[in-house]
Parts: C-alpha cells; sequence; structure tokens
C-alpha cells in the first residue's frame, strides 16, 4: 500500500504494511531480500539511465530492502522519509556528517550512551566541529549553553544507561527559538512509548540492533524525519561516504522483527515494571531507576510524553554493603549467580541481559520471559551473594 493510503491507520498496521507489496515477479507475499552487491543491465544506455533516476546501481548508494526498510521506519515515526545505516553508531555518524561542518557548534545532552560520547567528544571534535555538553533535564542549562553557531542539538531519552528523562517539548522549542535542529535518540523508546518527530525533534535516530529487530541477531540504524533533511543525509554524502550502509539481509531480519514491535516492547515494558518493583522493596537494593515507577524522577515526563511506558531498562544500585561485601563485589556475585538472566551487553532482545556499569550501577535490559520466573532469578541471585 501507498504511504498516503497508510497514514490514517495506526502505527502497528503501517509498519506491517508500509515498504510491501507482492514481489514484482513472483508475487512472493513476505518482502525478497536482494542480497547483492551490484545490479546489471542489459545496455550501458541502460545502466546510464538508472544513474540519471537515482534507480539501483549498487548496494552502497541503494537497494531495494534496504528502501522496503526506510518506509517502514519513516511510518514508524511519522516521518516523511527514512535513511538506514549498518548500526545505530553508523546512522547517528552519518547524519551527524551530513548536518554539520567546521566552525558549527553541537550541543549534546551529558549522559549520553558512551561510544556517542566519544564520537562527539573525540572524533567530531578533531574535525573542528565545535562540541560541547549539558545537563538536557535542565533547559536553563541548555539555554546558558546554546552559542550563535549552534547547529544542533542531540539527546537521548531515556539516557544510556542512568534513564535520565528530558521533556522533548521543551527542548524542541528552544531548538526552534533559537534557529537551529534536534535530533533525538530514541533507541531506549521506540513506538508505543514515544514518538520524537510528534514530540517536535527534527530528526529522529534509532539503534535498529535494538527493540526494533528485537531478536539480538542484526545490527542496524535508521533515521528518520522530514525528506528535506534525509536526502541530505542520503544524497550525495552519507552512509554512502562513511561506508555505513546496511547489509540487505540484515535489513530483511529487521524488518521482519518490527512487525512484532508494538507487542514486544509492551511485553517488555511490563516485565520491566514488575522487576523494578521488585527490586525495590529488597532489602539489599538502594535504589532503583525506572521511568514507570511512582516517585521515580522521570515519572511525570514517562505519562507525559511516553504514555506511561517505562521502556526495558531497570537501573538498580545495591547496598553499599551486601552480606559483608562491597557493593562492586556484591554486583559482580548477583550477576553472576543470575541463572535465567544472562550476563551481556545490549537491550531489546528476548533475552533478559544483564551487566555491570561505570558507577556500580547495574543495568537489567528486561526480555520477553515470564517476569516470575526473572523475579525469582533474581530473587535467588541476590539471596546468593
Ligand atoms: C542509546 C543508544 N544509541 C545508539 C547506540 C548504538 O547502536 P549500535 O550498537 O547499533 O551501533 C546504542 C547502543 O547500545 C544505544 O544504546
Amino acid at each position: 500500500m501507498e504511504r498516503e493510503e497508510l497514514s490514517h491507520l495506526a502505527f502497528e498496521t503501517q509498519i506491517i504494511h508500509a515498504g510491501h507489496s507482492f514481489d514484482p515477479t513472483t508475487n512472493a507475499l513476505a518482502s525478497p531480500i536482494y542480497q547483492t552487491a551490484t545490479f546489471g543491465f542489459e545496455t550501458v544506455e541502460d545502466m546510464d539511465a538508472a544513474w540519471d533516476k537515482l534507480g539501483y546501481l549498487y548496494t552502497r548508494e541503494g537497494n531495494p530492502t534496504l528502501i522496503a526498510l526506510e518506509e517502514k521506519l519513516a511510518a514508524l515515526e511519522g516521518g516523511e522519509a527514512a535513511v538506514t545505516a549498518a548500526s545505530g553508531i553508523g546512522a547517528i555518524t552519518s547524519a551527524l556528517y551530513a548536518i554539520l561542518e567546521k566552525g558549527g557548534h553541537l550541543l549534546c545532552a551529558k549522559g549520553l550512551f558512551f561510544h556517542s560520547n566519544i564520537l562527539m567528544n573525540d572524533f567530531l571534535s578533531k574535525l573542528g566541529v565545535d562540541v560541547s555538553f549539558a545537563d538536557f533535564q535542565d533547559l536553563e542549562d541548555v539555554k546558558r549553553n546554546l552559542k550563535p553557531n549552534t547547529k544542533l542539538l542531540f539527546l537521548e531519552t531515556p539516557t544510556n544507561p542512568k534513564l535520565g528523562v528530558v521533556d522533548v517539548r521543551a527542548v524542541s522549542a528552544l531548538a526552534k527559538e533559537h534557529g537551529c535542529l534536534l535530533m533525538v535518540d530514541s533507541t531506549f523508546a521506540p513506538p508505543p512509548i514515544q514518538r520524537a518527530l510528534e514530540l517536535g525533534a527534527d530528526l529522529v535516530v534509532h539503534s535498529l540492533t535494538k527493540y526494533i529487530n528485537g531478536h539480538g541477531d542484526a545490527l542496524g540504524g535508521g533515521v528518520i524525519g522530514p525528506k528535506h533533511l534525509i536526502e541530505k543525509i542520503k544524497y550525495p554524502s552519507m552512509p554512502c561516504f562513511t561506508g555505513a550502509a546496511l547489509s540487505p539481509f540484515n535489513a530483511w531480519l529487521i524488518m521482519r522483527g518490527m512487525a512484532t514491535l508494538d507487542l514486544r516492547v509492551r511485553r517488555h515494558c511490563e516485565n520491566a515494571l514488575a522487576i523494578a518493583k521488585f527490586l525495590q522493596s529488597s532489602p539489599y537494593v538502594e535504589k532503583v531507576i525506572y521511568p514507570a515507577l511512582p516517585g521515580d524522577a522521570g515519572y511525570e515526563l514517562c505519562q507525559k510524553q511516553m504514555n506511561g511506558l517505562g521502556g526495558g531498562i531497570v537501573a538498580v544500585w545495591l547496598k553499599e554493603e551486601v552480606k559483608g561485601l562491597a557493593r562492586r563485589a556484591a554486583d559482580y556475585k548477583l550477576c553472576n549467580n543470575t541463572k535465567v538472566i544472562t550476563i551481556a551487553t545490549s537491550l531489546g532482545e528476548a533475552n533478559t541481559l544483564i551487566q555491570v556499569e561505570n558507577d556500580d550501577m547495574i543495568r537489567i535490559a528486561v526480555g520477553l520471559e515470564n517476569a516470575a520466573d526473572l523475579i525469582e532469578d533474581l530473587r535467588q541471585a541476590l539471596e546468593a551473594i
């Protein structure tokens, strides 16, 4: 179905139907994977014609499987267009390279995912981009750090890993007033949790590796927004020239996962809330951060901009001393004691994952298992410290 026909339908319907039609040669209902590096032509004239109308010539520049995924991503976030990349970081890099230039100022939120932080701090600054950081939970701090050359504000909400929730509407109003763009990394809160473009962001970026694929078997990234900005990222610049083009097979896996996004995300959120409540009541736990927990610093914004859904990540600090062990040693024991939950870094997949972060925080990326089984696993792991 065409985008216009779909536009009045709910996003769950749109992401199943967008970018999808019967395969023109076989009528196959499932989208084919165009697993090819290049495209062949009968004549040089045919190749020239494909070149002239930006047809398919070489997969780093474009591929029908990637286009199908891009249509679905645009429908997911209610944007005009989308561009895919080989990973979330590939998508962020491609967008930043396309939008920023030497001397322009990028104002980032403090507390970003650490690879994003390194990208902004080390690599972009080396290219002459003026990069600085502000506390985006404090609008006065954002205002104080705006400069005449500020071109872009970049934030995550909720942040990885400490789950700080940023008021996207309020930051977007500041960006508009200042005449700069706002890009939001929504990896931790895909629809049905939040739709950042509707909250006023100019661009939204996702690590598709996480909830959107949902099965932990492919890396991918995507940026969604108005056509003129996406085209700036797509042609003639990135990810063709960062080399961060997504593979057709990964695009296909991500599309397959995406069809069940709404169901999965709601289950991640239900499980995470149950775990957050259990941990909050444990005598071994000092602090739990989870935006849908009443009393959490992010609770009100979670109701306002996240449909009351807190996401799939729970941040936990054990007491400073647990059974005679210092917090960090107890963190290690807790993680080592889990049986159903796996020690691994990532999120948004069926398996529940646990890891010890800096600052002696434990991050639980809650999966799709039965909540009672997960709680029992954590209970026994805490008792066995
Ligand atoms: C918030 C956030 N943004 C971006 C990324 C990068 O995504 P990828 O690993 O797909 O490059 C991650 C990865 O964990 C993330 O958590």
